[in-house]
């Protein structure tokens, strides 16, 4: 399975903060924003992974994680020309996609917990499966109305919410998702709606729901931002380590010791590297 990480957009709901920084550098605790959904793509077993960006912020993110073969990675990186949406990125993805399966993760999203097991099973599917959680504040979300495993209805952030089960952005589609992407029209608010994409799998039976067994934040807000600092404040505390490249690398066996220990020069200095520096063999 492939993995793609869409770390575009504008982030106009975060401005000034995001007026010439990417949205997903920011600081989430003590890491950039997209450190999380990335470990969260490598935890569901990708390890090809195309980020995608705007163009002026792409060098950053290539400048972070080069190739990505020191975290035994291989990273590719496209432009998003302009912010489309979040299913332009599969349009975008579409050659790299090819025939595989793929995991599609959001930038800001970031998932505390071990969701390595339910993640690898929504891998392992053939149909597109999608992950809820409930949220105090539906109108802000995808909302679905489930039964079971089974979705009855889903809308994007709707005037009138028919529950407060958001879905989350850690998305697992068969290849075709691609092709589908491609055909979608804009919606009122000129964007590729990836609900639109999933209300598709729905209408064909092939889109599966399960509740998402961490907890998780959406880290694009001002208040967002917060929340998910102390949401990995939080874990941390309790000694679950959250968006450690290097550390989740070498925990699931992409790196060996001795490559996991020449990254720690890079972070040599900060609470980070003493994290690193803290892990046991
Ligand atoms: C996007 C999606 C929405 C989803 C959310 C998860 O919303 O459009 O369906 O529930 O991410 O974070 P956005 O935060 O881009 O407005």
């Amino acid at each position: 399975m492939k993995g793609i990480l869409l770390a575009g957009g504008h982030g106009t709901r975060l401005f000034p903060l995001t007026r010439v920084v990417s949205k997903h550098l920011l600081p989430v605790y003590d890491k950039p924003m997209f450190y999380y959904p990335l470990c969260s793509l490598m935890e569901a077993g990708a390890r090809e992974v195309l980020l995608i960006a705007a163009p002026s912020d792409l060098p950053l993110f290539q400048k972070l994680l080069g190739s990505g073969r020191a975290l035994g990675l291989r990273i590719l990186y496209r432009a998003q020309e302009r912010a489309l949406g979040i299913a332009d990125a599969l349009r975008i993805g579409r050659d790299f996609i090819g025939n595989d399966r793929v995991a599609l993760a959001l930038g800001d999203n970031v998932f505390a917990g071990d969701c390595t097991a339910v993640f690898r099973h929504a891998a392992a599917q053939k149909d597109a499966v999608v992950f809820t959680s409930p949220v105090p504040d539906p109108v802000r979300y995808g909302i679905a109305t489930v039964q079971g495993e089974r979705v009855t209805a889903l809308e994007e952030k709707p005037a009138r919410p028919a529950s407060n089960l958001a879905v989350v952005g850690m998305y697992f589609y068969p290849p075709d998702c691609a092709v589908y992407a491609a055909k979608l029209s804009p919606s009122a608010r000129g964007e590729l709606e990836i609900t639109d994409l999933n209300r598709r799998y729905l209408q064909e039976g092939r889109l599966r729901a399960l509740p998402l067994p961490c907890r998780w934040q959406d880290a694009g807000t001002s208040e967002g931002l917060l929340r998910a600092a102390a949401l990995v404040r939080e874990e941390e505390l309790k000694g679950r380590q959250l968006g450690c490249l290097e550390e989740r690398a070498y925990r699931l066996g992409l790196i060996d010791r001795a490559q996991f220990e020449r990254l720690w020069p890079l972070s040599a200095g900060s609470d980070y590297g003493a994290k690193l520096r803290s892990v046991p063999v």
